[in-house]
This record gives structure tokens, sequence and C-alpha cells, in this order.
């Protein structure tokens, strides 16, 4: 039983698809050849990030990392700092889990089946049928946010694609659209479309390869397709950012909680501002840390939006008056120690400010 719309041209489609790709496919450093760790690598670093963003991150990755077993024995701490400002760094702990998992288990060979693969830390069903398709050419689907926006025009599929259900939808509409002969070209068209052509708010319908093909376009609903329903509603979350520095010029710096949001990147100390208002409170003990502190100047504010929060940072300079530190995360460190320490980039900005004043 097909899932596709009646009379939809399936061979034709997949033709004119793979020719666009492979004379219009952009040159990318993960293109180069097919080693599954690069694609692996590349597939983690592409998740809601852009192409242009990832290029420079994957060379340094792989100069630093250069194959699975660089990246299996290396220290977390400098795994995090490659990653530094690509965000979401839960993607990197994963990653480095799940290749210390190839090691010890396959011999340091990444699996080739779906259930192998799919049963490591972070590939989920995109990862698992990118890896599959463009390392091992196997016509497992692909599919990304960006798929299900092309998948949803050109078959014009009005399922909402915030609902975790439409995925599975889709993925069974690629699975029958697939390609066999070279079901890496074909997903990696997709995404290609997507990122080109297909575009979110402005797609180049004039331009694109698999016009005809278009049920949306033909009936004139390219842009109010796909569905997507606001899911979630932001929550904003302000801050106190205290720059500290002790009699040397050192400052003080916090590793986060080995879990949650930004989890073992190191940060400036954070107060929630409900806790305590410390404008006009010019001496303050610290009790987290056990210091008594005199704060400073207006340092700087930053705003920093993650997916499903909105930090906004309130940072003021400080010194330390009194008191040994106590806190089994947090350190004074020099400045060419804090050069060294993964920084989410909102506390990047902190630290930029702090080495130019
Ligand atoms: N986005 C996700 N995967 C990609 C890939 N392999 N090439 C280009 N863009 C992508």
């Amino acid at each position: 039983m097909s899932v596709l719309p009646e009379g939809f041209q399936t061979l034709q489609f997949q033709h004119d698809l793979i020719s666009w790709f492979q004379s219009e496919k952009r040159d990318l450093p993960w293109r180069k050849d097919q080693d599954p760790y690069k694609v692996w690598v590349s597939e983690i670093m592409l998740q809601q990030t852009r192409v242009e963003t990832v290029i420079p991150y994957f060379y340094h990755f792989m100069e630093k990392f250069p194959t699975l077993h660089h990246l299996a024995d290396a220290d977390e701490q400098e795994v995090l700092k490659a990653w530094e400002g690509l965000g979401y760094y839960s993607r990197a702990r994963n990653l480095q889990s799940a290749v210390r998992e190839v090691k010890s288990e396959y011999g340091g060979t990444v699996p080739n089946n779906p259930k192998e693969l799919g049963s490591l830390k972070g590939v989920g069903p995109y990862t698992k049928g990118a890896i599959l398709s463009i390392a091992f050419d196997q016509p497992e689907p692909a599919v990304d946010g960006n798929v299900m926006r092309v998948i949803s025009r050109i078959l014009s599929n009005e399922d909402d694609i915030a609902k975790p259900k439409t995925r599975k939808i889709i993925e069974e509409k690629v699975s029958e659209l697939i390609s066999r002969e070279d079901p890496s070209s074909f997903n990696q068209g997709l995404m290609e479309l997507g990122a080109l052509i297909c575009k979110p708010k402005n797609p180049s319908c004039m331009l694109c390869p698999v016009q005809q093909h278009c049920i949306a376009y033909r009936e004139g609903v390219e842009t109010t397709l796909p569905i997507k329903t606001n899911a979630k509603k932001q929550r904003t979350v302000p801050y106190t950012v205290l720059l500290i520095k002790n009699a040397e010029g050192h400052v003080l710096v916090q590793k986060r909680e080995e879990k949650g949001l930004l989890a073992n990147l190191w940060v400036f100390p954070m107060i929630p501002l409900q806790d305590v208002d410390l404008t006009n409170v010019p001496h303050w003990f610290y009790g987290e840390y056990g210091l008594q502190i005199e704060i400073g100047d207006k340092a700087k504010d930053v705003k920093h939006i993650f997916s499903h929060l909105t930090w906004e940072l309130e940072a003021f300079e400080a010194n330390l008056l009194d008191g040994q530190l106590d806190h089994d995360r947090a350190k004074f460190v020099n400045i060419d120690e804090l050069e060294t320490l993964p920084f989410p980039v909102s506390h990047q900005k902190l630290k930029t400010y702090l080495l130019s004043h």
C-alpha cells in the first residue's frame, strides 16, 4: 500500500532531485568522503545550526580529533572547548559517550545497522538515517525540520510538524520516495533543497528542480505549508552576574552541574535576581562561596536566547574583600587558565569585557 498521493511520479522525482543535487551541491568539508565518523560529527554539528557556522568548527574538530579513537580518548573538557560557541553542548557530550561505546563495544567501527546505531547516545532517528544513507548507502529516511518542510510542500501534507507523530508520517513517505540506487544523494538532495530553494519564508519555486512534482505549488499553498503550531512559550530569567577579582587579579569561575543546561561548562557566578537585589549594596556576603565582596561598577548586559528560555544577565565588577573560597566547583583562575576553559557564548561576552577592562 502506497502512502503517496495517487499518480505521484516517484522515479522522475528521484531523477530530477538527484541530478540537481549532483550539479548544484555545495562543496562542503564533510562531503569529501564517506567516513562514517566524519558524517556522524557533521550531522551532530548541523542539528539546529547553520552550515556556515558549522564549517570552521568541523575543520577544527577534525584537526583535533581526526579519528573516532582520538575523540574517544580525549578529555571531555577539551571536547567542550572545541564545541565552545556552537551551543547545545549536550550534543558534544553525547557524541563523545557514543564514540566511547563504539570503541568499547564495536572495536571502533561505527555500526551500519539501524538497531545498534540507533541505540547510541544522541543518535536519534534523523542522525541514524543520515549516517546509514550517507556513509553506508542504505535507503533509510533522514527527516529533520528542513526535510519535513520540503516533503510537506511537495506532497501538500497538512499534518502539524510540531507533533512528534508527524515526523513518523513523513519518514514513511520518504521511505517510499527514496532512491534505492543513490539514497545518499537523495537524502542530501532533500536537505540541500530545503537550504537553498525550499526556504521557510520565501521559497524560490521558479528555480526549483522539482517544481513540476510539487503539489503545494500547483495548489498555490507553498507559503502556507508546512503547518506548525506554536508548541512552547519562552521563559525569561534575569540574573545578576559577578565578575569577582581577588587581590592577584584572578577571577572567580564555576563549573556548572554535571546535568542540565550547559552541563560542565564554565560561567561567572550567577545569582537569580529573585534571590537578591544588589543595586546599591556596596558590600555583600556571598554565602554560596563563603566570600565577603565589594560590588563595583556595572559591567555589561547580555541577553541570550536558548531554544526554550532566555537569560537576561546584568553583570557587575566586584572585588574580593575577605573569606576563604568554600565551593567544590568554583575556583579563582588567572587570565591564561581562563582562556583554556569552555564558556557558553553569553559568558564568553563577559570574559571579553573582563579582558578589555
Ligand atoms: N543539514 C543537515 N545535514 C546536512 C548535510 N549533510 N549537508 C548539508 N546540510 C545539512
